[in-house]
C-alpha cells in the first residue's frame, strides 16, 4: 500500500495531539518534581531527534514519488540514501541522544542527602504499605496504606521492598520508576517541586489485580505536612454517635482486626492495610474508588467484584445495617 504525504501528516498530527493530551496527575509529561523534569526533558529531546529522522525520511519519500523526474543514479542512492540517511544520520542522532541520556543518570541515581525524610514502601498484593521512618533508624513512626504525603521542595528517600512478587513503584509526575524486589531494598530519591495531588501506580505485572494497584501522593507545604504527620501518628479517634460505636463493635466482632490494625483498639492485624486514619484517605481499595461511605460499603460487601483476586473476602453475608454501621465507624477515623 502506498501512503501518500497527506496521510503521513495526518498520522503525525494525530500523534502530536495524543502527546499534548498527556497531562494530569499521572503524567510524566507534566512534571512536578526535579527528577521528572529531567526525564521529561530527555523525552522532548528524543522526540525532536525522532522528528528530524522522520522529516528526512518523509521528505525523501515525497521527493522520490512526486518531485523527482528522470532516472535514478545508483551512486547517489548508495552514498546519500543508504550510507548518509540509513547509517550516518541515525548513528549521529542516536549517539547524541545516548550521550545526553547517560549524562542524566548520575543525577537520577543520586541518593537523597543525609537527614532527608525517609519513607519505606512495600508492594503488597495488591496495595501499598507505607511507613514513615524515624530519622537514622529503620523503625516506623507511622504506617498507613495507598497514600503518601510529602513536603514540597524537600528531597525524600523511598526504601522500596516487597514480601513476595516484583512490583514497580512509579509516580510519573515526580520521577522515574524502580522495581520492588523481594529480599532486596531498592532506593529512590525524589524532590517534588509543586504542590498538588498526584497518582502513582504499579508498573510491573504482579498478578491478577496489577492494574488495580494505585496510590495517591499529596505534595503540600511543610507546615501542612507536619500537621498531617502528627495527626497520623496519633491513635485512632473514638467513635462518635451510636451508629459508629456499633460499627466499632461489629468491626472487632467480625474478626476484621485479625488482618487490620486500628491503633488504640484491640485490632492489631498486619496482613492488610492499617486503618487507623482510614477516613482521612483519598481512596478505597488502593486508588481504585474515591473514598466515600457508599464506595466503602461496596468494597466491604463485594471486594472480589471490585478487585478480582483480592485477598480480603467479600462480607456480603452481613446485613446491610451492619455494613452501614462499620462504614460509619471507619469513615469517622479521620
Ligand atoms: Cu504490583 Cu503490578
Amino acid at each position: 500500500m502506498r501512503i501518500g504525504p497527506p496521510l503521513c501528516f495526518l498520522i503525525f498530527g494525530a500523534n502530536a495531539l495524543l502527546v499534548v493530551a498527556c497531562s494530569g496527575p499521572q503524567s510524566a509529561l507534566s512534571p512536578a518534581g526535579e527528577e521528572a523534569e529531567r526525564i521529561a526533558q530527555l523525552f522532548w529531546w528524543m522526540t525532536a531527534g525522532a522528528l528530524v529522522i522522520w522529516v528526512a525520511v518523509v521528505g525523501i519519500s515525497i521527493y522520490t514519488t512526486v518531485g523527482k523526474s528522470g532516472p535514478y543514479s545508483p551512486t547517489a542512492a548508495t552514498k546519500v540514501l543508504i550510507i548518509g540517511g540509513g547509517a550516518l544520520l541515525p548513528t549521529l542522532i542516536l549517539a547524541l541522544l545516548l550521550a545526553y541520556g547517560l549524562s542524566l543518570l548520575p543525577q537520577l541515581a543520586a541518593p537523597a542527602p543525609e537527614g532527608s525524610l525517609r519513607i519505606a514502601v512495600s508492594g503488597e498484593q495488591w496495595w501499598w504499605r507505607v511507613s514513615y521512618l524515624q530519622p537514622g533508624e529503620d523503625a516506623a513512626t507511622v504506617e498507613l496504606a495507598n497514600e503518601i504525603h510529602l513536603p514540597v521542595g524537600e528531597p525524600v528517600e523511598f526504601r522500596l521492598e516487597s514480601p513476595d512478587v516484583i512490583h514497580s513503584f512509579w509516580i510519573p509526575s515526580l520521577g522515574g520508576k524502580i522495581d520492588m524486589i523481594p529480599g532486596r531494598v531498592t532506593r529512590l530519591a525524589l524532590t517534588p517541586t509543586k504542590t498538588g495531588v498526584f497518582r502513582g501506580t504499579c508498573a510491573e505485572y504482579c498478578g491478577t489485580a496489577h492494574a488495580l494497584m494505585s496510590f495517591y501522593v499529596v505534595v503540600e507545604e511543610k507546615e501542612t505536612f507536619d500537621r498531617w504527620l502528627a495527626r497520623q501518628q496519633a491513635p485512632a479517634l473514638e467513635p462518635t454517635g451510636s451508629l459508629a460505636s456499633r460499627g466499632q463493635t461489629l468491626f472487632l466482632a467480625n474478626g476484621c482486626g485479625a488482618c487490620h490494625t486500628i491503633r488504640g483498639t484491640p485490632a492489631n492485624g498486619v496482613v492488610g492495610p492499617d486503618l487507623t486514619h482510614f477516613g482521612s484517605r483519598l481512596s478505597v481499595g488502593a486508588g481504585i474508588l474515591a473514598n466515600s461511605p457508599e464506595a466503602l460499603l461496596r468494597w466491604i460487601a463485594h471486594t472480589e467484584q471490585v478487585k478480582p483476586g483480592v485477598l480480603m473476602p467479600s462480607f456480603d453475608m452481613l446485613p446491610e445495617e451492619d455494613l452501614e454501621a462499620m462504614t460509619a465507624y471507619l469513615e469517622g477515623l479521620q
